[in-house]
């Protein structure tokens, strides 16, 4: 079987909430307690997200979806967001071969926030070509380009792409 990459449709939101959350259960006993909630992603906001233009890729092989990547157009940048593979599958390349293809929709900067503590999250992008922002500016960032609670701004980082004006 081939893994290809395709945009996501309507009738996919139920695989891509299925693959979200269990993903995310990488993210248990590791970012901070009062930030883990189960489902993670509860359905209304994946629906909201979507609705707020995040548009989603699906990595698929033999009919079978497993791994999703949003990408969002925030104006000046594009946020990549909500990075999930299967468990079973990751460190496979599906991850890598979906952010390929999201960077290469779009000619702005892209930026992409994660937990502090995603310290794999943090591995992945770093070795597709992105640097860690330093703190003061994403803050600045966080509260510019994304919907988040000041909590998780705190606990928070943003790594940008080479296409990101760092003296801005
Ligand atoms: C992060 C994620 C989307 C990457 O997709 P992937 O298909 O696993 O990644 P790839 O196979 O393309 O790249 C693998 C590289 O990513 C990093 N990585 C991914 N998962 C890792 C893990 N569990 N532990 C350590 N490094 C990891 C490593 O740098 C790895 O390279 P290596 O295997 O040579 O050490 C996926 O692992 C995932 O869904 N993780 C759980 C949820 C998550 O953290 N999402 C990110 C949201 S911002």
């Amino acid at each position: 079987m081939t893994t290809r990459i395709r945009i996501a449709a309507p009738v996919d939101v139920d695989a891509i909430f299925a693959i979200v959350n269990s993903a995310a259960q990488a993210y248990r006993g590791v970012i901070p307690a009062d930030r883990w909630h189960e489902p993670y992603m509860p359905r209304e906001e994946l629906d909201r997200e979507i609705a707020d233009g995040v548009e989603f890729w699906v990595a698929e092989d033999g009919g079978k979806i497993h791994g999703v990547m949003g990408i969002q157009d925030r104006g000046d940048v594009a946020l990549v967001r909500h990075a999930y593979v299967s468990p079973g599958l990751q460190r496979g390349g599906i991850g890598t071969m979906l952010l390929r293809h999201v960077l290469a929709l779009t000619a702005k900067p892209v930026l992409i926030g994660t937990w502090a503590d995603a310290t794999w999250a943090i591995d992945f992008y770093r070795r597709n070509g992105f640097t860690l922002v330093a703190e003061a500016e994403k803050n600045v960032l966080l509260r510019e380009y994304w919907s988040i609670p000041a909590r998780q701004v705190a606990t928070s980082v943003v790594l940008a792409d080479e296409r990101f004006d760092r003296t801005r």
